[in-house]
């Protein structure tokens, strides 16, 4: 049954072409805009341009920060929030992929924040070390370009970031990082390479597939959402595979993505336990979030169907599409499982750890950093059931 809080104030603008709004949007939050991007940005030199003559031409002021690396480092937010405060910025704009919209989040509210920036950050859940989780309350307005449909990020009010001094990486939970608005255009995601494409329905697809099969049961239009998010991202990211420039298929996988994310999904209770063993494999294997999440997400399930078998079984029924005539239930739950990491080989994103190049010798740094970080006060990974550590190994092995 219910029971929840539920708060959103983005303001969405989508469709092809909508980024020639980005001036317009940006005069309303600010007079000096600090942009926010990759450092490797070559490829999308010509947007950025586009972009900053629309800004220029409403009379607003542009500061560059093209800083950004995957998975944001909280030194690099730093120097975000120094040239931010130095040129007066007094408002954010991402143009990016979840990378860069979580370190201009972080930037907009370490422009107001006091002391380690590594405390705004929900981190060390087991209460070790001398930092304390304090986050941020104030950020100044932020509007989110994304040009991946993956993280949600533009449209949610959270931020993950990475420490490398300490191999940690977690995330923002505060309502001031809500943006203030996010300008989504499938047609800047025309020309994501193949693996990113995969690597990105993989992400979207595992934010709901986490709550889906760990949240509570009985809540059954959030299962109809989180549903439509998975059967829209498989059918559509063959399509855009297929055909890059399918702007449909794009615009399909645009959506799904932010709307997985955005709140709409979640029945009030629900843990990403599978994100908090893929942060580790970034943190310490600089492996691509999407990838960590579809090498854990086949093993996971491979491990744990018989625990949730209720939730198992609609998911191969509602999202797989298998046929149930004739098999057990068993055979219907390991059939949903096998055609799911069939369909994360088809559209080619990494399924094993030897992918990515992480060993069994890598395995107990992994466990210790998701117990460090992401073990609540029960010594277990929040989830439903719990995940012990003896358990965790279980589905890493798996993932082998
Ligand atoms: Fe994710």
């Amino acid at each position: 049954m219910y029971t929840f809080e539920f708060y959103n104030p983005v303001r969405v603008i989508f469709g092809v072409g909508k980024v020639a709004c980005t001036g317009s949007e940006v005069a309303k939050l600010g007079r000096k805009v600090l942009i926010v991007s990759y450092e490797d940005h070559a490829f999308m030199d010509e947007l950025l341009d586009r972009i900053g003559d629309t800004i220029r031409d409403e009379g607003v002021e542009t500061v560059e920060f093209f800083e950004v690396r995957d998975n944001p480092e909280v030194a690099m937010v730093a120097g975000g929030v120094e040239l931010a405060k130095s040129e007066n910025c007094d408002c954010v704009l991402a143009v990016g992929g979840g990378s860069v919209m979580d370190a201009a989040k972080a930037i907009a509210a370490g422009v107001y924040y006091e002391g380690d920036l590594w405390n705004m950050v929900y981190h060390r859940h087991d209460g070790s070390g001398s930092n304390e989780i304090n986050p941020p309350q104030q950020a100044l307005a932020t509007l989110m370009i994304p040009t991946l449909p993956a993280t949600g990020s533009e449209m949610n009010m959270c931020a993950v970031l990475s420490n490398a001094e300490l191999k940690e990486k977690s995330y923002i939970w505060a309502e001031c990082i809500f943006p203030k608005a996010a300008i989504i255009d499938p047609e800047l995601t025309a020309s994501l390479p193949s693996l990113l494409t995969a690597c990105a329905a993989a992400d979207t697809i595992s934010h709901v597939l986490e709550i889906y099969i760990n949240s509570q049961p009985d809540t059954p239009l959030q299962h109809y959402f989180q549903e439509g998010v998975m059967r829209t991202v498989i059918e559509n990211v063959t399509k855009a595979l297929d055909n890059p420039g399918d702007l449909e298929a794009r615009a399909n996988l645009q959506w799904a993505a932010t709307c997985a994310i955005n709140g709409w999904s979640y029945p009030g209770d629900g843990w990403t336990p599978m994100h908090q063993v893929g942060h580790q494999l970034t943190a310490r294997h600089a492996v691509n979030h999407g990838a960590s999440l579809s090498i854990i997400m086949p093993a996971w399930m491979e491990v744990f169907k018989n625990r949730r078998p209720k939730q198992y079984l609609r998911f191969a029924e509602r999202v797989m599409d298998v046929t149930p005539a004739g098999k057990s239930d068993q055979d219907i739950i390991a059939e949903g499982v096998a055609k799911f990491r069939e369909f994360l080989e088809a559209i080619g994103a990494p399924t094993s750890l030897g992918d990515v190049g992480v060993t069994e010798d890598d395995l107990a740094g992994i466990i210790d950093g998701v117990a460090r970080v992401s073990f609540g006060p029960d010594g277990q990974l929040a989830c439903n059931p719990p995940v012990s550590r003896d358990d965790l190994l279980g589905v890493i092995r798996k993932a082998l």
